[in-house]
């Protein structure tokens, strides 16, 4: 990823050298990623003015997520960009600013014209195919609406490799959920017939399917595209080997994905009493599966240019 962020930031701040630089994480969660992102464009900005014998522009970051997202927890942490930015030799101190910014990515965020870089990294999820042309073709408009001219956007997501709808690697990772619910209706902790009746609907598409609604809105050149697989497990970046050293601390690491993702839509059908205990076993049954194999995930990587309008 680090090199189309490279590339997107770099360029638009070569075609503008801009004074003033806005750049929007939509999807932050509570850290630690979005402090990474954040801090690598600002690595950029400074590694670039150096190149071109400019000030630094001052930035302005806006991290968004949901009203409930706990943006005390990542302001927090802010500490932690100080450290990583730690202004050595031949770099260049860029001031910069950040605000929280709560609200759906799916509504308008900030006034035309106004955003130079977004950027936004496994935020975006869909339940169906018609709900994915849908939001995805909005999400589009709005951020169009919203970029200056020239400005760009960064985006990953989960993706599908397969064919097949269902016959994706979604699929062992619900699979291992469904072991863990089951176990507990088992015991009696869920009801049976609420398990019956939980469906986890997530859509995955496939690039193509990317593609053609990126196409058909004609709103935006596609600069890069790409299908890589990432490692469920953040932590574990043993690219070469399929086997995992520690599978009970990496369980634990998928769990916290995973609940990431999933837990709004278990507790609403659940209650959230249940929600410690299930990822609890979702942990272990994801550590003996590690045992077999790692849980990789198609992601799908694409950053687009606003296109001028004529
Ligand atoms: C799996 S986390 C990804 C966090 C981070 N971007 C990363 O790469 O680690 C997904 C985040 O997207 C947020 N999200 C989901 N739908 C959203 C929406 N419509 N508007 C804003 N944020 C949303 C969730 O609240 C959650 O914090």
């Amino acid at each position: 990823m680090r090199p189309m962020l490279e590339e997107a930031v770099g360029e638009i701040y070569r075609n503008l050298l801009p004074e003033k630089m806005v750049v929007a994480d939509l999807g932050c969660s509570s850290g630690p990623n979005t402090l990474v992102v954040l801090s690598e464009v600002i690595k950029i900005i400074s590694n670039q003015c150096l190149r071109v014998g400019q000030q630094p522009p001052e930035m302005q970051f806006f991290l968004n997520d949901l009203r409930n997202n706990d943006f005390n927890n990542l302001f927090r942490s802010l500490d932690h960009v100080e450290q990583r930015l730690r202004v050595g030799k031949g770099t260049i101190s860029v001031p910069y600013f950040v605000a929280g910014l709560p609200g759906s990515f799916y509504g308008g965020l900030f006034p035309r014209h106004s955003v130079h870089f977004f950027h936004s990294s496994y935020s975006l999820m869909w339940i169906s195919q018609e709900q994915f042309h849908r939001d995805f073709s909005h999400f589009l408009k709005l951020r169009f609406d919203e970029l200056v001219p020239c400005g760009q956007m960064v985006l990953s997501f989960l993706g599908r490799n397969k064919k097949d709808k269902l016959d994706g690697e979604m699929s062992t990772i619900y699979g291992l959920l469904a072991e863990a619910l089951d176990s507990m209706v088992r015991e009696g902790l869920v009801e049976e017939e609420k398990f019956d009746t939980f469906n986890l609907p997530l859509f995955v598409p496939s690039s193509k399917e990317v593609e053609v609604i990126v196409k058909l809105q004609g709103l935006y050149d596609i600069i890069h595209f790409q299908t890589f697989e990432s490692n469920l497990d953040p932590f574990d970046d043993d690219l070469d080997d399929n086997v995992v050293l520690d599978n009970v601390q990496s369980g634990a690491n998928c769990a916290k994905v995973i609940r990431s993702v999933f837990e709004p839509m278990i507790a609403n059908h659940f209650g959230s009493a249940i929600v410690d205990d299930l990822f609890s076993r979702y942990a272990t049954n994801v550590a003996k599966h590690l045992l077999k194999e790692k849980l990789m995930l198609p992601v799908l990587a694409l950053s687009l240019k606003k296109k001028e309008v004529t």
